[in-house]
């Protein structure tokens, strides 16, 4: 899907003619850039940043301003694939209220094309009265990260039949309250198969295991860029941690042997300017 700006009908359209979504996140403008030219059909500003980018523990404290910042960076580089602006904790829980105002600035503020929130069953009015509002929303269910201590830590949800079970349940409100489609994250691939087969929107999957109708990843998990955690889920495509590790030594050590810059990294100043420059510095 590149070329073209993708559109969330190309996104439900593409489940029908079996072809699977490629999603990536990105948090700035080369990123933004990259995942254009590479040709993904979505890119996700995910509050993920709160700790790849931020340095943060998890994602809680990411805000609404950090968010509107990072979507706005992605935009003027991302022309092609649909952008999801991820809502933060807090900021879509309070009221159905907060949730359009909140959904509202990340598009008119961040100018993304369409919103992701976390939640089922319980968030399924939320969502049903953004995408009244007009704003395309993307659901997202299993391990809900905003939620990890909630769930006991960042780890594999849906073991047992009731709590599959209620995935399944999650989705189908979902798709019941309007979603265009539904990340599903860190499932058995099982549960990832029967949760894609209940509902006709996309369910893109990241380690939901191969049978769903799409897969996202972590940009800077996927190129080894932040490595402090690494999900099993995870494919590291190359290790780019260690390349920018080896140009950073081998700066440093050329401005301590003042090997750098070089005669082509500096500008030249005529002969004759410097001679009368000094000549007017000595007088
Ligand atoms: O914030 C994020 O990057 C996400 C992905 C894990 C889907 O929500």
């Amino acid at each position: 899907m590149s070329g073209k700006k993708v559109t969330v009908l190309d996104i439900r359209d593409a489940k029908k003619e079996g072809r699977p979504l490629v999603m990536v996140t990105a948090y700035d403008y080369p990123f933004g850039l990259m995942a254009d030219e590479a040709g993904v059909d979505i890119v996700l500003v995910g509050d993920s940043l709160g700790m790849v980018v931020m340095g943060l523990d998890g994602t809680v404290e990411v805000t609404m301003e950090n968010m509107i910042h990072h979507i706005r960076a992605v935009m003027r580089g991302c022309k092609g694939p649909l952008v999801v602006g991820d809502m933060p904790f807090m900021s879509y829980n309070t009221s159905v209220r907060d949730a359009i105002i909140n959904a509202g600035r990340l598009m008119k503020e961040g100018g993304c094309d369409v919103v992701k929130l976390e939640g089922g069953v319980d968030f399924a009015p939320t969502v049903a009265a953004i995408v009244k509002a007009g704003i395309p929303v993307q659901g997202h269910i299993g391990l809900t990260p905003q939620t990890a201590s909630a769930l006991g830590g960042f780890k594999m949800q849906g073991k047992d039949v009731a709590a599959a079970r209620a995935i399944i349940d999650d989705a189908r409100a979902l798709e019941d309250a309007g979603v265009f489609s539904i990340i599903l994250e860190a499932v058995p691939a099982p549960l990832g198969k029967l949760v894609a087969e209940a509902v006709e929107v996309p369910v893109i999957g990241i380690g939901a295991g191969p049978d769903v109708d799409g897969q996202v990843l972590v940009t800077h998990d996927m190129v080894g860029l932040f490595d402090k955690f690494v999900p099993k889920f995870v494919k590291q495509y190359t290790q780019i941690r260690p390349i920018i590790l080896e140009a950073l030594a081998e700066y440093k050590k050329e401005v301590r042997e003042r090997a750098f810059p070089a005669p082509e990294h500096s500008f030249k100043m005529p002969d004759e300017t410097l001679a009368e420059l000094k000549k007017a510095i000595d007088s």
